[in-house]
């Protein structure tokens, strides 16, 4: 332990994370902590300019209401998002989103990003709610403005959080954080008067369907490994809707993005004989009424007809890339030489798209041979992901604005957690899908500037006991010497009968969410019986946890990585097998609750783990209908 320096950082507000999220909240915030004398403080676990989901950039901003020029209202938008949702989302939350989002776009523009604009000057949409954005650099750009808010001297980055610090006084009031430089021997100790987690969702829970050669490429960014959902678990905080996976359904192999082709290039997919299978599982879906009805078609929904063309043997489904670019060059007015104009336009838009955000997938392309205006491209329902900013809603329960919020959401502080202190934002907040980038940093703000007021009322400096402070460090750090003692025992240092490596621990995990949690082996089904072999088995994994063995600083960042999978995987587990229906076919189905069950599902499913006894509290919340 004398090999690795303790840092103390004093400071108000925390920001744990470096993405749209917490980059939004560092803005805000600086604003609000330079009137008040505050400071604040940013620590990730990367580098900013290319850290979290955005770090190949985006080719669109996803959430964009319009309200200036009339095109939507937010209440439009809570209704999209609650279809979208099969009716469970916290309509507060959406509505807060929508009425404040606009305005993060017109931020994002000010700081220099590019928007795609028509004659007129107006935003190219791709969709009703999404612009067109030339995006590479979106992060480096929102990046640059949250550090120049923040000043350089209160951001750290590279620097991974293990554990949040709750109050000698008051557990249930929130202290700082610990955690580790992953390229020097530091070890920080943040102490904070309130802490904005906003560290992602969580990817590689599930088996991926890469392998081999491929593994480690994943829709959602690998280096999200659930550290919001376990950090805010472990001191206690209420989560919601930790059952909401999502399933992108995504060009096959390189994940590459299907909203362009579907939404501005208005492609159809179709099955191995031609046929759309929007057509041909029209009839399936309307098992899942009222919500089957609603235009655009719900995402679960949408996913679940193609998993059932699919499971029912008429794949391989294709995006019909060449037809949807013929289709538009043939009706482009003018001549001959306009069209062609206009195909090699949409030939660098396409492959614009890919190349804003999913590089790998225009590798993919150039590597198959494939034009996009000559060959169809495969697409695929992928692993399931945890992330409460797209179509699915994972994430903490958290307190809803005052003015709008019913009394059932409410407890003080916007986007403040039931632990006193504790704010999230982006991934980490639950009940609030399609945030996205834009949406995700608009709540970074909300977030932020209520922190402030949070540390406005409650200026009290935290205690923590020094002993907790060395039982952390020495927490943090034993993989290292785990490894070291045992290391000579073996001749792979892979494989020892006193450790287990990041690697070997994450295939474990894969393996036992794959196939009893329903992952793609069982094309998203589980039950049960299932349910509870994976919970055996999950408790058997968190006991070998103790011996993860890690060679060097980088795979102690695995190996930590890996604890907060574990922890995300458990707390799935235990809302799957909580809501005794299929809400979300297409993400998931309980095939021994089959149907949807209005009547006694239709409701938030919450989590707490109580970090004195150690036991889980599941419940159910009410769903309050705001917008009628
Ligand atoms: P992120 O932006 O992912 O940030 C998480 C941060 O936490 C990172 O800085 C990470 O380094 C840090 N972190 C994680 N763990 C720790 C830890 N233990 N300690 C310290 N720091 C930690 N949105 C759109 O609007 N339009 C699109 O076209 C679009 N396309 C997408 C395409 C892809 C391939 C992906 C992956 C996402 C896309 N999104 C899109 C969604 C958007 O990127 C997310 O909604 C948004 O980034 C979520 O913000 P966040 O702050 O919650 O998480
Ligand atoms: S992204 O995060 O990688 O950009 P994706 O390409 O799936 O996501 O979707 C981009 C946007 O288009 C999202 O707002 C999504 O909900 C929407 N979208 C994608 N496909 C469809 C579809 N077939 N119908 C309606 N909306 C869609």
């Amino acid at each position: 332990m004398d090999n690795f320096e303790t840092i103390e950082v004093n400071t108000d507000l925390l920001i744990v994370g470096g993405g749209m999220a917490a980059c939004g909240a560092a803005v805000e915030a600086s604003y609000w902590a330079k009137k008040n004398g505050l400071k604040v403080t940013l620590v990730d676990k990367a580098a900013m300019e290319r850290s979290g989901a955005v770090a190949m950039g985006l080719s669109a901003i996803n959430t964009y209401i319009g309200i200036k020029d009339g095109a939507n209202s937010p209440e439009d938008f809570v209704k999209y998002v609650r279809n979208d949702q099969m009716g469970t989302v916290r309509e507060d939350l959406v509505y807060d989103i929508a009425r404040h989002v606009d305005s993060t776009v017109h931020l994002f523009e000010k700081w220099g990003l590019p928007i795609w604009k028509d004659e007129k000057g107006n935003y190219v949409h791709e969709g009703r709610w999404q612009i067109m954005i030339n995006g590479e650099s979106y992060k480096v750009i929102v990046a640059e403005a949250a550090k120049s808010a923040l000043g350089m001297d209160n951001v750290y980055e590279r620097v991974f959080i293990v554990n949040l610090l709750t109050d000698e006084k008051d557990p249930n009031k929130i202290a700082g954080a610990v955690g580790f430089s992953v390229r020097e021997n530091k070890f920080y100790v943040f102490k904070a008067k309130a802490v904005m987690v906003a560290a992602g969702g969580a990817v590689h829970i599930f088996r991926p369907r890469s392998t081999g050669e491929g593994f480690g490429r994943a829709w959602y960014p690998p280096w999200n490994s659930g550290s919001s959902y376990a950090t805010m678990l472990q001191v206690g905080a209420e989560m919601t809707q930790m059952e909401s996976r999502f399933i992108p359904t995504r060009f096959k192999d390189g994940y590459g993005p299907v909203g362009a082709w579907f939404l501005l290039f208005k492609s159809r997919a179709t099955n191995a004989f031609g046929e759309d299978y929007l057509q041909t599982q029209a009839e399936e879906i309307k098992k899942w009424e009222p919500y089957a009805s609603a235009k655009p078609v719900p995402t679960p929904l949408r996913n679940h007809q193609m998993i059932t063309e699919l499971r029912e043997g008429r794949g391989p489904v294709y995006m019909r890339t060449e037809e949807a670019i013929k289709k538009i060059t043939d009706t482009t007015p003018g001549t001959d030489k306009d069209k062609k104009k206009r195909l090699k336009e949409l030939d660098s838009e396409a492959w614009e798209d890919f190349l804003d955000m999913t590089i790998t997938q225009a590798g993919l392309w150039a590597s198959m041979n494939i034009s996009p205006e000559e060959k169809p491209s495969e697409i695929m329902p992928s692993e399931p992901y945890f992330i409460g900013s797209h179509a699915s809603c994972a994430g903490a329960w958290v307190s809803g604005p005052a003015d709008i919020a019913p009394k059932e959401y409410t407890w003080g502080y916007n986007r403040m957690s039931t632990v006193q202190g504790l704010f999230t934002a982006g991934d980490g907040v639950g009940g609030n899908a399609h945030k996205f980038s834009s949406g995700s940093c608009t709540e970074g703000r909300i977030a932020g500037k209520e922190a402030i007021r949070f540390i406005k009322d409650h200026p009290e400096a935290p205690t923590i006991d020094p002993k907790k402070i060395d039982t952390l460090k020495e927490k943090t750090y034993k993989p290292l010497k785990t490894f070291e003692q045992y290391k000579t025992l073996s001749s792979d240092s892979n494989i020892n009968p006193n450790y287990i490596k990041p690697k070997m621990f994450l295939f474990r995990l894969n393996k036992i969410m794959d196939e009893y949690v329903g992952g793609t082996s069982t094309w998203y089904t589980t039950n049960k019986p299932m349910l509870e072999r994976g919970l055996e088995l999950l408790a058997m994994l968190k006991e070998d946890s103790e011996k993860l063995g890690a060679e060097n600083l980088h795979e102690l960042m695995r190996a930590w990585e890996n604890y907060h999978r574990l922890w995300t995987a458990e707390v799935h587990l235990r809302h799957v097998m909580f809501r005794e229906e299929t809400r979300y076919p297409g993400y998931l189905y309980r095939s021994d609750f089959p149907k949807i069950d209005e009547a006694n599902w239709k409701v938030f499913v919450n989590s707490k783990w109580d970090p004195q006894t150690g036991n889980w509290q599941m419940s159910k919340k009410p769903v309050v209908k705001i917008i009628q």
